[in-house]
C-alpha cells in the first residue's frame, strides 16, 4: 500500500471487529520453534509483519501453511538451526525472538541485529544479560548476534529496565533450560501472559506471567498445541480514538476490556462516554472534550504504542496537553507531519506540549512509522478536506484490513 487518501469530516459509526494482537502473535509464532511438533495458531492478524515472520520461519526450515484466514499450521520439525543473517531481519523487530527460541531448542542461535520501527535507540542488552545468566555466551560479530551454550541452567535474572522483548526472549530460552529461572522486574503486558499461556499449553511451566516476578520451571520437551491469540488492544484503542476524533459513536468488538483500561481511563478523563460490555467497548462523544496530560509507562501504565494516536486526538482538543514519552525517545517524529496539518505542538526531548487547535487541514503527509502513521489517520479523519498519507506501508505492518474496517464505519477513505 503506497498511500491512503482520506476526506475528513465523516463521523464514524457502527461496529468494528478487532483482530488478533500483533505483539502476541509474532512471539507465539516464533515460540513454536520450542517444540518439534506441529502447532496450529489461530486468530492471527493478517498483516505484513505476520507475512514477514512466516517467510522467516520458512527460510530457516519450518513448514507453514495458512489453513484459513487467521489460522496457520506451523511445523518446525525440520529446522536444524536458528540462523538468520540476511536482510529480511531488518524489516521487523520480532525476529529477535529467534535468539531465545533457538537458544532454548538448539542451544545456539544467530540473528542479524533486528530492525522494526525507527522510534529511537532500541538496545537489547537486557536480552543478552538474560541469555548469559542462563549460561550462554553472546557475541556480536559484524552486526550479527551469536548465542551459544553447552547447557542452559536456570538462574535469577533482574531486568534493569522493564522490557517486553527481553522478558519474552528470556522466558523462551528458560523454558527448555535445566532448573528454575526467576525473572525479576519483568514486563507485565497482556502479550507476555499470552506467550506464557501458549508455552504452558505446549507443556511448559511458566508461573506468574502478568506480574513483575515470573518463575519458569525448565522442562525437557514441549509438545504441539492449538492456540488462539488474544485480541489486539492497540488496534482496538486505535479505532476508539479514531471514533472519538470524528465525534462518532462506535463499538469495538472482540476485545478484552481490562487490557484497554489505561486508554479508557484517559478517554473518560477527556469527557468521552465509554461503556464496557463483556467483549466489546462503546465510545460516544456527547460533549466538548477536555485536554489531558499523558505519560507513557510500562503496562498497566499508558502504552507507548497509543501515545502518537492520542497526541493526534489532543491536537484538536481545546486546551493544552502535556505528553511525556518515557519509553522510546524517537516517538515524536510524526509531530512535524501533524504540524503540516495545522497542529500546534512544541516538542522538547521526550515532552510534547500540545495546544489544541479549532481545525486541522488536510494536506500531503508521510507516515514515519507504524503507530505514527495511524496517528495521521486519526488527524485526517477529523481534518477539513483531503489528506494524502504517503509511505502507508508502515501502517499495513500492524493493522489488518484497515481501509475496509474504516469504510464500514463510514469513513471516506481509499488506497492511492
Ligand atoms: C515491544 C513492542 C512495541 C512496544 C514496546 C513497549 C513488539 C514486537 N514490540 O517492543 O510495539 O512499543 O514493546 O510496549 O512486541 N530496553 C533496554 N534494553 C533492552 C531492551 C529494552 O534498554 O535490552 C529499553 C528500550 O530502549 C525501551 C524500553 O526498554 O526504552 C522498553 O523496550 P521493550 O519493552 O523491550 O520494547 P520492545 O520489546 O522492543
Amino acid at each position: 500500500m503506497k498511500k491512503i487518501i482520506i476526506k475528513g469530516g465523516n463521523k464514524l459509526r457502527g461496529t468494528v471487529n478487532i483482530s488478533g494482537f500483533k505483539n502476541a502473535a509474532l512471539p507465539i509464532m516464533v515460540a513454536t520453534i520450542l517444540t518439534k511438533d506441529k502447532c496450529i495458531i489461530e486468530n492471527l492478524p493478517m498483516i505484513r509483519d505476520v507475512d514477514c515472520l512466516k517467510e522467516i520461519l520458512i527460510k530457516i526450515g519450518a513448514k507453514v501453511k495458512l489453513i484459513e484466514k487467521g489460522a496457520m499450521e506451523i511445523d518446525t520439525t525440520n529446522i536444524e538451526k536458528c540462523k538468520l543473517t540476511d536482510d529480511i531481519n531488518r524489516k521487523m523487530r520480532a525476529s529477535y525472538y529467534l535468539l531465545g527460541a533457538g537458544l532454548g531448542r538448539f542451544k545456539e542461535s544467530e540473528v542479524l541485529y533486528p530492525g522494526g520501527c525507527d522510534i529511537g535507540v532500541r538496545p537489547i542488552d537486557q536480552h543478552i544479560k538474560g541469555f548469559e545468566a542462563l549460561g550462554a555466551t553472546v557475541e556480536i560479530d559484524h552486526g550479527i548476534i551469536k548465542c551459544k551454550a553447552d547447557k542452559l541452567r536456570g538462574n535469577r535474572i533482574y531486568l534493569d529496565v522493564v522490557s517486553v522483548g527481553a522478558t519474552i526472549n528470556i522466558m523462551m530460552a528458560a523454558t527448555l533450560a535445566e532448573g528454575i529461572t526467576i525473572i525479576e522486574n519483568a514486563a507485565r503486558e497482556p502479550h507476555i501472559v499470552d506467550v506464557a499461556n501458549f508455552i504452558n499449553a505446549c507443556g511448559g511451566k511458566i508461573i506468574g506471567a502478568g506480574t513483575d516476578i515470573i518463575k519458569i520451571v525448565g522442562v525437557e520437551r514441549l509438545k504441539g498445541c492449538n492456540y488462539s491469540v488474544i485480541p489486539d488492544q492497540i488496534e482496538a484503542g486505535s479505532y476508539m480514538i479514531m471514533g472519538v476524533a470524528t465525534e462518532g459513536d462506535i463499538i469495538v468488538n472482540n476485545v478484552i476490556p481490562k487490557h484497554l483500561e489505561p486508554v479508557t481511563a484517559k478517554l473518560r478523563e477527556m469527557g468521552v462516554e465509554v461503556t464496557e460490555y463483556g467483549e466489546s467497548i462503546r465510545v460516544t462523544v456527547n460533549k466538548k472534550l477536555r485536554s489531558v496530560d499523558i505519560k507513557t509507562l510500562p503496562y498497566p501504565g499508558f502504552p507507548t504504542d497509543m501515545q502518537q494516536l492520542m497526541s493526534a486526538l489532543l491536537s484538536k482538543t481545546k486546551g493544552t496537553s502535556v505528553v511525556t514519552e518515557t519509553i522510546f525517545d524517537g516517538r515524536f517524529k510524526f509531530v512535524d507531519e501533524l504540524k503540516r496539518m495545522g497542529a500546534n505542538i512544541l516538542v522538547d526531548g521526550r515532552i510534547a506540549v500540545i495546544k489544541g487547535v479549532e481545525n486541522l487541514m488536510g494536506t500531503r503527509v508521510e507516515a514515519k512509522d507504524l503507530r505514527g502513521g495511524a496517528a495521521l489517520i486519526v488527524a485526517a479523519l477529523s481534518a477539513n478536506g483531503v489528506t494524502e498519507i504517503n509511505k502507508a506501508y508502515h501502517i499495513e505492518r500492524g493493522y489488518e484490513d484497515i481501509i475496509d474496517k474504516l469504510l464500514n464505519l463510514g469513513a471516506d477513505i481509499k488506497e492511492g
